[in-house]
């Protein structure tokens, strides 16, 4: 009810005044082609321009409007004679602005753009000196929460966590970029009736397991697949198993104390994991909810939402045959029960905005469920794409060579701490082998490797579409050609040595020099850098970390060609050229940023 009298407001398409001051292109354009399109067909009400960036022999932007506004007014006027007399009458009504060096129309009313490289040259250079926060995305929420990571106490964390704490990471650390408030959430699986098993099973290895430390437990995984064992084999140890959870749930000191300890074993691994990949998380997991859940049910048994069916309750949602259950045949509550307190919690006591979800695709229909109950509640609007929202990031699996799910030869499931492990060993040989070793410290060496190994881990993982499968690959990964996490930090640190092997003080240059973009290679990157701000947006609103990373790629081969093309040290342009190299770097560094790459600075 809370949410549904809070006001709903869809993502702000439309620019306003502070738009000018982004580095939106795309925006700033489609608020040039507004005006004119209600210049030019007045009758036709709200048209959303339709801009897009094209490839260069057109122009650089084009507007696509003329064909789908004469099929509106085909017949009611004389005033055109077809698409592209739409698309003529497009272009003259177009407000003169300093950003558009010429405009033409193509085709059947295409109107193509070609932006002024003086005002494109302008924009970096105000980049440089007012930041690159300058070009962050304009987000109109205030705040996020992102559930992501969320593995399961005692047992591992595995790749497929990794693959949900890398993306989680770079969604949150996009929106904060946007100047959202972002609550990153580890909806940890700490609670359920697996304790019971464990539980008993830790009494009997450890009769006096409230001083047992934790070296002495150990592998926690290993004693819980130890305890299912036991629990699928003998039935006298079962029913204590669930006498267990019982009286676990009811708040028996010695049980919850037992509890506490498991999950503080835990705990610390995955902060291991979370450390080394720079990432952070606040937990707030399933038992966290518990408390909340009969009131949550109340009020929707109250709304005549919850139903009776085969001794359990349930919520029936519209299109899906079975419904979400959230009270099972025993009484007991489930993870839809947790998740559906977990999004009125998010929505009534956390006043969020968007609340996306981090997981593989096989919960998919899970959170559909989830949602769509929400809607029934009146939670959430029923348009979908109205905040406040909830979204479910879904991702596919990792791949070993063999073309399976990832496993190790054991068949166990892969650990995080050794592919990382793996990851760092791999390349930090590959730099001692460069030499690397006589001329760093060994600091500067593993630092190296560190940000290299885990870069190289995440950027592999990113740079596909999150919905597709991928095979992980060691050798691919850390290669140092081709769209790599590897070649790109080269990339970036071989500009930073140019910059640096220039003698010049960049600082001075920002405030003294002029950035000219006079040769096409030079103004196919500006362009391209320019085009950072509008990438990001799409990246962050559509949930598609992908699509930052093929900015990136690209971004370093409109460098290659611009460097390869254009002397910069010693050259007349020297002062611009430095002054375009530095702007890649510092595109380049954000980008690293959002992805949760470390950049490096020598090779
Ligand atoms: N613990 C779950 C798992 O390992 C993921 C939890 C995702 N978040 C949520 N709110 N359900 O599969």
């Amino acid at each position: 009810r809370l949410a549904l009298a809070r006001k709903t407001q869809s993502i702000s398409t439309t620019a306003n005044m502070s738009e000018e001051n982004s580095g939106n292109l795309k925006k700033q354009l489609s608020k040039l082609f507004e005006a004119s399109l209600r210049e030019t067909v007045p009758s036709v009400l709200d048209v959303e321009p339709l801009v897009a960036a094209c490839t260069a022999k057109f122009g650089d932007y084009q507007c696509n409007n003329a064909m789908s506004l004469w099929s509106k007014i085909k017949g009611k006027t004389t005033d055109f004679k077809g698409p592209p007399a739409v698309g003529q009458a497009i272009m003259r009504n177009l407000p003169s602005s300093e950003m558009i060096e010429s405009c033409s129309v193509a085709g059947p009313g295409f109107v193509n753009v070609v932006l002024s490289k003086t005002w494109l040259a302008e924009k970096i250079q105000k980049m440089l000196i007012d930041g690159i926060d300058t070009w962050a995305p304009k987000i109109s929420i205030n705040r996020a929460v992102v559930d992501f990571s969320s593995p399961n106490i005692a047992k591992e964390m595995h790749v497929g966590h990794l693959r949900s704490t890398i993306i989680g990471d770079t969604l949150a650390r996009m929106l904060e970029f946007s100047k959202v408030d972002v609550l990153r959430r580890n909806h940890v699986g700490d609670w359920g009736t697996q304790f019971g098993m464990l539980i008993e099973f830790l009494f009997e290895k450890f009769p006096n397991f409230k001083d047992v430390n934790e070296t002495a437990v150990g592998d926690l995984q290993a004693f819980y697949k130890a305890s299912k064992q036991r629990f699928d084999a003998d039935p006298a140890f079962k029913e204590k198993a669930q006498k267990a959870v019982v009286r676990l749930q009811g708040g028996e000191p010695k049980y919850r104390q037992a509890w506490a300890q498991i999950c503080d074993i835990s705990r610390k691994e995955f902060d291991k994991v979370y450390q080394r990949l720079g990432v952070h998380l606040e937990e707030k997991g399933e038992s966290f909810y518990n408390p909340f859940i009969p009131g949550v049910l109340e009020g929707l048994s109250n709304q005549g939402l919850v139903e009776e069916s085969e001794g359990a309750r349930v919520i029936f949602i519209e299109g899906i045959n079975i419904p979400l259950i959230v009270v099972k045949s025993d009484g007991g509550y489930n993870y839809a029960s947790t998740d559906l307190t977990a999004l009125w919690y998010r929505l009534n006591e956390e006043k969020a905005d968007w609340i996306i979800y981090v997981t593989d695709v096989g919960q998919q229909q899970h959170f559909d469920m989830v949602f769509k109950a929400a809607k029934r509640a009146g939670w959430l609007p029923a348009n979908g794409s109205m905040f406040p929202k909830a979204s479910h990031v879904g991702f596919g699996l990792v791949l070993g060579d063999d073309g399976k799910r990832f496993r190790t030869r054991a068949s166990d499931v892969v650990r995080l701490v050794d592919l990382l492990d793996e990851a760092k060993t791999r390349s930090k040989a590959a730099l001692v082998e460069r030499g690397k070793a006589e001329e760093w410290t060994e600091e500067e060496l593993e630092q190296t490797a560190e940000a290299i190994g885990y870069g190289a881990i995440k950027y592999a993982d990113l740079k596909n579409n999150r919905l597709t499968n991928y095979t992980f690959s060691y050798d691919q990964m850390l290669n140092d050609k081709g769209n790599t996490a590897v070649y790109l930090l080269y990339a970036h640190a071989r500009i930073c040595s140019i910059i640096r092997k220039s003698g010049k003080d960049v600082e001075e240059l920002k405030k003294t020099g002029v950035l000219v973009l006079g040769h096409p290679d030079e103004r196919a990157l500006g362009l391209h850098l320019l085009q950072f701000a509008e990438t990001v947006e799409e990246a962050c609103t559509n949930l598609l970390p992908n699509v930052l990373c093929e900015y990136l790629y690209n971004l370093s081969e409109y460098f290659t060609k611009f460097y390869s093309n254009c002397q910069v040290v010693g050259s007349a342009e020297e002062t611009s050229r430095l002054l375009l190299c530095e702007a890649t770097a510092v595109v380049m560094r954000k980008c690293f940023f959002l992805l949760g790459i470390v950049p490096v600075y020598k090779i």
